[in-house]
């Protein structure tokens, strides 16, 4: 294995004159808005100073500036066979280079073809890769500088591959699509070392633990983020894989990687590691174009041999733009609102208006489900019936008929709505509406095309679309939703109801939660955590909750961890109480724990594509979660935590609570509401 070191030569251009250049562009449209918006000329006044400041920002921020040039790093020849020129070969690799060329602003940065007859020994087979944060337009530029380099660093190579800074481009005659290939493996380290190499290795093994999880989820396969290593130094990492493989193998290449960085680059404040299938690489700058968060919140550390020039462009000119269009709109807003209050005054302000927005006709919702057809029936549980229906405008949504048993005031039910619709997040079904009156409650909500969870965990058949991968991807996105209820929304929601059924897959099979804020909509008592109503569902209920009424967030974790146990073995809670042996799913669990074979656990189906620490740290993660005293067990922020990262050291499980047994299901107390598994939002025929 071969280490060296990364140097990069940009050139440069003054950055001044740009920015007074988009300074004057951006004045001349804005001189035209202020006229037009008379009535707040305060607000726009601010404008030209904010754009200077801008521009003085950028200014001392960004030294230099050059034009988009794909950078080289390195290449190799594998030296494997030769051709000779205007042989068949030298006719389809030229075939094939062009072929990659013209497609490089097609594709989303990678594409792969041959050219020749495929298995024969002139075939040349040749894709790229683009780095996942640069533009089509750069990707293009970097394809187009590979191809032409390629011929002339391995003239006459029937194999070889080169990587740049924003793409890697390979070809052969033997048959290189899909298949995952760690040689040559090509380690890059910077020269200088971290001044404190543990605090540096625990940060950069957080960093590299969360992106390796990223990455083979995603749809490009490739994730970039930063973690702080010091309370002024942060630490950036990005990592890859060419997306012909599949996401295990992806994860593959992304671990092996990440374990050979100490013996490469051991305590160095950046490296890089290609492989033909994947690359990672950290640095402690920014190197990459971040999509979402502000970008160069730190300033990058002066001088040319670490800053890369190219990211300046890509993060500074994106960036004012993005900052011009925020600073707009706010404006426009601003405008917007003030007209709004001085027409709405003396009706009741913004609460009201919320809930204004939310409030449907019960006209249209009776049209878009066929008058509550049963055809149209989804689904049904404690709470009411739910129906598939689609709105005149076409969106198609779930619509919950509340029962009689649910009734509050139509003034607390408008509030508890106007509530519920606002705490939104990428695993949580969306709140669009409701309508009420004397007669009726009902809510609507995002459709949700894939049905739920206990659909597919629990049929031998559908149970094989739900592969190691997506389990994982499903058992992290519940705790984000649920981490998000816990303790990221303005309110804290405790749940109450999860499992299976409650949650919901979206066309990616992302998973979304189902059914939260129900106590509130429905008027149950939620102000101690004591009620002598339990909404919960045998099997997901902590003892203390089934048993005394004791809620906490606590016992949204218990439901989880039974959850995490489920998604593992593939097998319902309560199938085991049916079964011969009356033994719950954690007791099993805890059994096969304490024998020291943990893994006989999973799920029978999946075979062996699963990473079995990641398996057993998951059934240790679910134990953790269902112990019997809700002290012990962790919140589920320290859950996802335990998740995401392989260094952070979990504590031993105490035996679990085990006394949610047939039992307690007709003791008078546990069960008013939802006991059966046919819950609310089981939002399928069936
Ligand atoms: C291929 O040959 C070149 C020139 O002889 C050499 O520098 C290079 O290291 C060789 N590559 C491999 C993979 O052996
Ligand atoms: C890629 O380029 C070739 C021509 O070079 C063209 O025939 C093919 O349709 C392109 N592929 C896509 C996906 O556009
Ligand atoms: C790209 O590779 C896939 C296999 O991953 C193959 O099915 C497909 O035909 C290839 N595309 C081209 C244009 O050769
Ligand atoms: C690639 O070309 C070499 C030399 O012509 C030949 O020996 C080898 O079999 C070819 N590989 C494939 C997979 O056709
Ligand atoms: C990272 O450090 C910054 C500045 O010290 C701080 O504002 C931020 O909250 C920290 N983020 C994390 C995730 O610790």
């Amino acid at each position: 294995m071969l280490t060296m070191v990364v140097k990069s030569t940009p050139n440069s251009l003054p950055f001044g004159a740009i920015s007074l250049l988009m300074g004057g562009l951006i004045y001349l449209p804005l001189t035209l808005y202020d006229q037009n918006c008379k009535s707040s000329i305060m607000a726009c006044s601010v404008w030209p100073a904010l754009l200077i400041l801008s521009a003085i920002v950028m200014l001392l921020i960004s030294p230099k500036i050059t034009a988009q040039q794909p950078t080289y790093i390195y290449h190799e020849c594998t030296n494997t066979s030769t051709f000779t020129p205007n042989s068949a070969f030298s006719i389809n690799l030229n075939a094939t280079l062009s072929s990659l060329l013209s497609n490089a602003t097609l594709t989303n940065g990678f594409y792969n073809t041959s050219s020749g007859a495929l298995q024969g020994p002139d075939a040349a087979n040749g894709l790229f890769l683009c780095r996942g944060d640069i533009s089509l337009s750069l990707c293009q530029a970097c394809v187009k500088a590979s191809s032409e380099n390629m011929t002339t660093l391995c003239p006459n190579q029937k194999e070889a591959i080169i990587w740049y800074d924003e793409c890697m481009l390979r070809y052969s005659n033997r048959s290189i699509f899909a298949v995952m290939e760690e040689w040559p493996t090509v380690p890059l380290s910077n020269i200088d070392d971290a001044s404190n190499p543990s605090q540096f290795n625990k940060a950069l093994s957080d960093l590299m633990g969360s992106l390796v999880y990223k990455a083979p989820d995603s749809s490009k396969f490739f994730a970039a983020e930063d973690v702080n290593f010091t309370t002024s130094n942060r630490l950036y990492g990005l990592v890859q894989c060419t997306p012909d493989i599949v996401s295990l193998d992806c994860r593959k290449c992304l671990v092996n990687s990440v374990s050979e960085i100490p013996s490469c680059c051991d305590g160095k404040l950046g490296a890089r590691i290609y492989k033909p299938s994947c690359n990672i690489r950290f640095e402690s700058y920014p190197f990459y174009t971040e999509a979402s968060q502000p970008p160069l919140s730190p300033p990058p550390p002066r001088g040319n041999r670490k800053i890369s020039s190219v990211t300046v462009i890509t993060i500074t000119v994106p960036a004012a733009f993005v900052f011009i269009i925020i600073l707009s709109a706010s404006c426009y807003c601003l405008l917007k609102r003030k007209k709004y209050e001085v027409a709405n005054e003396g009706n009741g302000g913004n609460e009201f208006l919320v809930v204004e927005s939310l409030q449907l006709d019960l006209h249209s919702i009776i049209a878009a489900t066929s008058n509550f057809s049963e055809g149209n029936k989804i689904g049904e549980g404690g709470f009411g019936d739910v129906y598939k229906g689609t709105l005149h405008d076409g969106q198609m949504v779930a619509i919950k008929r509340l029962s009689e048993s649910s009734r509050q005031g139509l003034k607390e039910f408008r509030n508890e709505v106007a509530v519920v619709a606002k705490l939104q997040h990428r695993n949580l079904v969306r709140l669009l509406g409701f309508c009420a009156d004397e007669e009726e409650k009902i809510l609507v909500y995002e459709f949700v095309p894939n049905k739920s969870l206990d659909y597919f965990l629990f049929d031998r058949e559908k149970q094989g679309q739900l592969d190691w991968l997506m389990r994982c991807k499903i058992i992290r996105g519940i705790a984000r939703g649920l981490l998000y209820l816990h303790e990221d929304s303005r309110l804290r929601i405790i749940h109450r109801d999860l499992k299976a059924s409650n949650v919901l897959l979206d066309e990616d099979m992302n998973p979304k939660i189902a059914d939260f804020g129900m106590a509130r909509v429905c008027g149950v008592n939620q102000s101690q955590g004591n009620t002598s109503r339990i909404v919960g569902t045998y099997g997901y209920m902590s003892p203390e909750y089934a048993l005394l009424g004791d809620f906490s967030i606590k016992s949204d974790v218990y439901s989880y961890g039974v959850l995490i146990l489920e998604i593992i073995s593939g097998k319902r809670n309560s199938s085991f109480y049916q079964s011969d042996y009356a033994e719950g799913i954690l007791s099993y669990a805890w059994r096969l724990w304490t024998d020291g074979r943990p893994l006989e656990l999973t799920d029978q189906g999946l075979g062996k594509s699963f990473h079995q620490n990641e398996a057993t740290r998951y059934i240790h993660v679910g134990l953790l979660c269902v112990q019997e005293d809700p002290a012990d067990r962790p919140m589920i922020g320290t859950v996802l935590h335990m998740l995401t990262n392989f260094s952070v050291l979990l504590p031993i499980p105490k035996r679990p609570a085990f006394c949610v047994r047939s039992r307690t299901v007709s003791s008078s107390k546990a069960m008013s509401s939802s006991v059966n598994e046919v819950s609310i939002t089981a939002l399928y025929p069936r």
